[in-house]
């Protein structure tokens, strides 16, 4: 893991380079290379080698997938949306470059993603399926529809919603762009059909999984440890798995979300799929 991190900074270093528009290159740099535990990228290349595609095939689609999920953390943190402070143990964006430059540098970044994928050495073919799933997974289809729907819930009753309603929130917000990292790294390591599609199956439990443990280290970690504001969730009335299941049944819904996770990378290679067993281990157990 922390190899791929590391071929994923330098390569996210070189994709942003500090020309005009200075201040906005500045923002987003600001941004992506404050740290981060990358586990999108490293999942789009561990899947990718899987698959038995090298590693460089799927470093513009890895750092693709940074550079919308670090869009997502700006825009996530603005003052209209979860208004936060603090990220990567750094003040946010807005706070240091004001609202616009980071409203646009996160437009940026988007708008890098997609140019910076089509550099990968893959058929076109690939490319436009891949580009496909990434847009998918952003929209309102996905991310979109997960945050609109995160705040559109601010406030409700927990006793008045179902778990469905929660589950759609962190499934949209969250595991889309989990799911696409993994189906993406699938389709630049040139998976067959059946492949792609185990790969979703493994990536939409560890979505799920990521947020759920979100919502855990929010109400149980400092914010030393998190590099971002805790307690944050039940001050702004936000639906979570804790508040909806309790912390108990949350902890216990992860480790069925684990095991169901590994259950769908039987039928692979038992040594191939080590590093995917140990990113689902690492995203369980992570303490921030
Ligand atoms: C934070 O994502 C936002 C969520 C989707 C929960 P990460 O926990 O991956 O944040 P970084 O990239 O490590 O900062
Ligand atoms: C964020 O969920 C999901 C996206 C950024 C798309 P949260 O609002 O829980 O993320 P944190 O806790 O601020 O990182
Ligand atoms: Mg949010
Ligand atoms: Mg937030
Ligand atoms: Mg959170």
């Amino acid at each position: 893991m922390r190899s791929k991190a590391e071929s994923v900074n330098r390569a996210l270093d070189e994709a942003i380079p500090l020309t005009e528009p200075l201040n906005i290159h500045k923002a987003m740099r600001y941004a992506i290379l404050a740290g981060g535990k990358r586990v999108r990228p490293i999942l789009c290349l561990a899947v990718c080698e899987l698959l038995g595609g090298e590693e460089r095939l799927a470093i513009p689609a890895a750092c693709a997938v940074e550079m919308i999920h670090t869009m997502s953390l700006i825009k996530d943190d603005l003052p209209c949306m979860d208004n936060d402070d603090l990220r990567r143990g750094k003040p946010t964006t807005h706070k240091i470059f004001g609202e616009s430059v980071a409203i646009l540098s996160g437009g940026a970044l988007l708008a890098l993603a997609f140019e910076h994928l089509t550099e990968a050495n893959v058929s076109s073919d690939r490319m436009v399926r891949a580009v496909k799933e990434l847009a998918k997974s952003i929209g309102t289809k996905g991310l979109v529809a997960g945050q609109a729907m995160d705040l559109s819930s601010e406030g409700l009753d927990h006793r008045d919603v179902g778990l469905e309603h929660l589950e759609f929130i962190h499934v949209h917000k969250t595991g889309s762009l989990l799911e696409a990292s993994a189906v993406i790294g699938a389709i630049m390591g040139g998976g067959t059909e059946e492949e792609i599609e185990k790969v979703r199956n493994f990536a939409r439990c560890i979505g799920l999984l990521f947020q759920v443990v979100d919502d855990i280290l929010d109400e149980t970690k400092s914010s030393e440890e998190l590099g971002k504001t805790a307690g944050k969730d039940q001050i702004a009335g936000k639906l979570t798995y804790p508040k909806v299941l309790g912390l108990e049944k949350s902890k216990e819904f992860v480790k069925r979300l684990k095991n169901d996770a590994k259950e769908h990378l039987k039928g692979f290679d038992s040594d191939k799929v080590k590093p995917l067993i140990a990113l689902a281990n690492f995203i369980a157990n992570r303490d921030n």
